[in-house]
This record gives C-alpha cells, structure tokens and sequence, in this order.
C-alpha cells in the first residue's frame, strides 16, 4: 500500500523556487489500478518520481507498505526500488544494443539471488506472459514500438514487484497496439499486481479503475 499526505515538491530554478506538488494527499491500496491524469507540466511525472523513490521530497510523508522512505539512506531506497516497483516509460527506455532476453534479465543481475540459467529461465517465463518469447534473442532495436514496450513490461515484472509505475506508456503507440498493451496492463492487475499508469488519454484512464487528476500540483 501507498499512503502519501500532505507532500509537497519544490525545484529550485536559478533563486528561484518552483512549488511542483502541493499537499498531495492519496491512498493507493493494493490491487489497485490508478490512472494519473493532468495536463502538461501539471507535476504528472514529479508525483511518479516521488512514488518511484526517484527523487526527494521536501516535506509531508510517502509510506511504501509502511516504511516512511524519507528515513532511508540511499541504498536501502535503491533496495526498496528494485524490489517494490516495476517502471514503464514512453521511449521504452530499453538498450537497444541489446538482445531482448538481456533487456529483460538486467534487473535480476542487480539482486543477486540467481545463477546465469536461473535468470535466462525467468526472464524467458516473463517474455512469454506478455506474449514475446520468439522475439528474445533480437536486439531490441528490431522490435516495433509496442513489441518495444511488451520487454519493457516483462523487464517491470521480472522481480515480482508489488507496483508498476508507468509514465504514458502508451505515448508513443498507435491506439489498437495502446489498446493491446492496457489489456496487458489489466491482466497483470487481474493477477494482483497495483498498477499506476500516467495518461493524457481519456480511453486509456477509462480502462483503470480510478481516475485522478492534477492540475498545477494539487490533486482535484
Ligand atoms: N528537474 C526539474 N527542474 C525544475 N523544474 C522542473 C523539473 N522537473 C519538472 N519541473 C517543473 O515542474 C512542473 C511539473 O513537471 P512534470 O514533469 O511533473 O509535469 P507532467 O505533468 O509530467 O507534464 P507532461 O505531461 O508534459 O509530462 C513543470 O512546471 C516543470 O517545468
Ligand atoms: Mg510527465
């Protein structure tokens, strides 16, 4: 679970302050699937950074099932990160030099649980629930934009996160292959996974559950 209150976010510009978030207050249970919505420069992606524990806050509180992240040093932040949140971004955010396989076995590299065939197993397993596995040893730069964000699905669930945080997955796709990557989205959500997806697209905050919005850092 997600529980964030009273969050507020400032960038600072030159000597100047930039008040991004502004008392953010939101529940997100587990098994939920949220959709975050708001025009441009609304402060979108800044909430996503703060409940992706990419980026620090400046006051109030985020709890990830419990655990006030602002207590944690940077490398149990970087712990919590790779255990609890799957990301998916618009550009995919893949390494396009790389086969698809690779792309997908990376984070298991970083928790150091498994042996080489381990994790080509696994990763393999997470290709074919999201319908890719002939593709696995492409290189990523030969995949089509949504083939591109299928690996960039399978690479968010490959460590059995509790949420996925995408950022307008959808951005950069046609609206019948946007149409099969929310199915995707829908059923890892079916099978328990709490998904938060960040979309401009009225049809695409429709298929989720819940709907807020924000406009100019507050939630309305
Ligand atoms: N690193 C930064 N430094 C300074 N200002 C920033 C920074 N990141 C974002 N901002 C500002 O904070 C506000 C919110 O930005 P944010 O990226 O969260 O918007 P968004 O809702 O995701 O927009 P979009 O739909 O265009 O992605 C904007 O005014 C933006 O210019
Ligand atoms: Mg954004």
């Amino acid at each position: 679970m997600i529980e964030i209150s009273k969050l507020n976010k400032y960038y600072k510009i030159g000597n100047d302050k930039m008040h991004a978030l502004k008392d953010i207050t939101l529940n997100i249970q587990n098994g939920e699937m949220l959709a975050i919505m708001g025009k441009s420069g609304a402060g979108k992606s800044t909430l996503m950074n703060m409940i992706g524990l990419l980026d620090k806050y400046d006051s109030g509180s985020l709890k990830i099932d419990g655990i006030e992240v602002s207590m944690l040093g940077d490398s149990k932040l970087a712990k919590l990160r790779n255990e609890k949140i799957g990301f998916v971004m618009q550009d995919f955010s893949l390494l396009e030099q790389k086969t698809v396989l690779m792309n997908v076995m990376l984070p298991l590299y970083f928790n150091n649980k498994y042996n080489f065939s381990s994790m080509k197993k696994i990763a393999m397993e997470m290709l074919r629930r999201v319908g890719i596995a002939e593709q696995a040893n492409k290189k990523a730069n030969q995949l089509s934009g949504g083939q591109k964000q299928r690996v960039a699905i399978a690479r968010a669930i490959v460590n059995d996160p509790s949420f996925i945080l995408a950022d307008e997955p959808t951005g950069a796709l046609d609206t019948k292959t946007s149409a099969e990557i929310m199915e995707l989205f829908k059923n890892l959500n079916e099978n328990g996974k709490t998904i938060i997806i960040i979309t401009h697209d009225m049809g695409i905050a429709q298929a989720c559950q819940r709907k807020i919005e924000i406009s100019d850092g507050k939630i309305i």
